[in-house]
């Protein structure tokens, strides 16, 4: 009966918990007042047999012991978890310091791209990505059911396949035009779609920045020494540039140009692989078909059109090997470039 009574008492007060003074001293009262549950034990030891006494009477010296010890427990943690929040602060000791963020390294690229062709004179417009056929690929005079169309793998949307994520900016090009009579001169950033495999090299998202310029006697010479300019700007003044014969739907003649190797500067690398040149951009004269598909008048005007991809840029000039650590949002990667101003 005594045992008992013991047992449940130790149950009681291990499972006992207090987080304020208040139910330190509810403890108090419950078991270490006159009133008290051990005391009760003493009144109830009175009664118990003589042969029985010291086997409980060692117990119940126990148990007195373990009622203390838990009280101290309760009265040193409060003590503890008050000095935690206040006695222990100093109010005169200087902030930690707070993290600023940083612009994201495709966004610096990017606005680096816009601020050299602005100083030149070009705009900067923009057109929705979720775009239709005739302003991703008719104006531009992709031919319907033309293997060219199979030169971007499209994204479509399942019930309409006139509606498609815009695989190039060059859309921002019809858009443009058929909205502005010349001269154009502009540039038009944005994000882009490609059904594509994700790898290090490649994305199904990436950006683009297209240009567009239109007017009467534009020449190949113009682009050609825009995209000098814009390499010497983008890569340093020993940059050169070469441009080699390609094939787009909507420029003819069309071309694709390389930089010297940024890394080696031009003598071999493996970032080059050996041939000094690395290739960032296609380009070539607006066909004047598009011109046409545009309600611009072929026969005044001519124009240049080039477009390259952010990704591309950023990765040859921060050195960057994985495309796919731009879409990550890791910040150990992002806090490495420049500090958000
Ligand atoms: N739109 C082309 C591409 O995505 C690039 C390009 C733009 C080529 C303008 C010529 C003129 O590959």
């Amino acid at each position: 009966m005594l045992q008992q009574i013991i047992n449940q008492i130790l149950k009681d007060v291990e499972d006992f918990k207090a987080e304020n003074k208040e139910q330190v001293e509810e403890f108090r009262l419950k078991f270490l007042s006159k009133k008290g549950e051990l005391n009760k034990v003493f009144d109830e030891f009175r009664t118990v047999p003589n042969e029985q006494k010291k086997e409980l009477g060692q117990k119940i010296n126990a148990l007195k012991q373990t009622v203390q010890a838990k009280f101290e427990t309760l009265q040193n943690s409060l003590a503890e978890s008050d000095d935690d929040t206040f006695a222990n602060v100093d109010l005169t000791l200087p902030s930690k310091p707070i993290q600023l963020g940083s612009h994201h390294p495709l966004s610096i690229v990017r606005n680096e791209i816009i601020d050299i062709f602005s100083r030149i004179g070009f705009t900067v417009e923009e057109g929705p990505e979720i775009e239709d056929d005739w302003h991703v690929f008719s104006a531009l005079n992709f031919p319907p059911e033309h293997p060219a169309r199979d030169m971007q793998d499209t994204f479509f949307i399942e019930k309409n396949p006139d509606i498609l994520l815009r695989t190039h900016t060059s859309s921002v090009q019809s858009r443009v035009m058929e909205q502005t009579q010349p001269p154009i001169r502009s540039i038009f950033p944005g994000r882009v779609f490609r059904n594509e495999a994700i790898s290090a090299r490649a994305h199904c998202i990436f950006h683009q920045v297209e240009g567009l310029y239109v007017d009467t006697n534009v020449s190949f010479a113009d682009l050609k020494q825009t995209l000098l300019y814009f390499a010497k700007e983008m890569f340093g003044n020993d940059t050169q540039i070469r441009l080699r014969p390609s094939y787009f739907p909507f420029t003819e003649p069309s071309a694709e140009m390389d930089i010297s190797c940024s890394i080696c500067g031009g003598k071999g690398c493996p970032v080059c692989k050996g041939t000094g040149w690395l290739e960032i951009l296609g380009c070539g004269m607006v066909d004047p078909n598009v011109l046409k598909n545009c309600n611009i008048d072929a026969d005044k005007y001519t124009g240049f059109a080039f477009g390259m991809g952010v990704e591309r840029i950023a990765m040859l000039k921060y050195q960057v090997k994985d495309i796919r650590l731009f879409f990550k949002n890791d910040t150990r990667f992002l806090k490495q470039f420049e500090a958000a101003k």
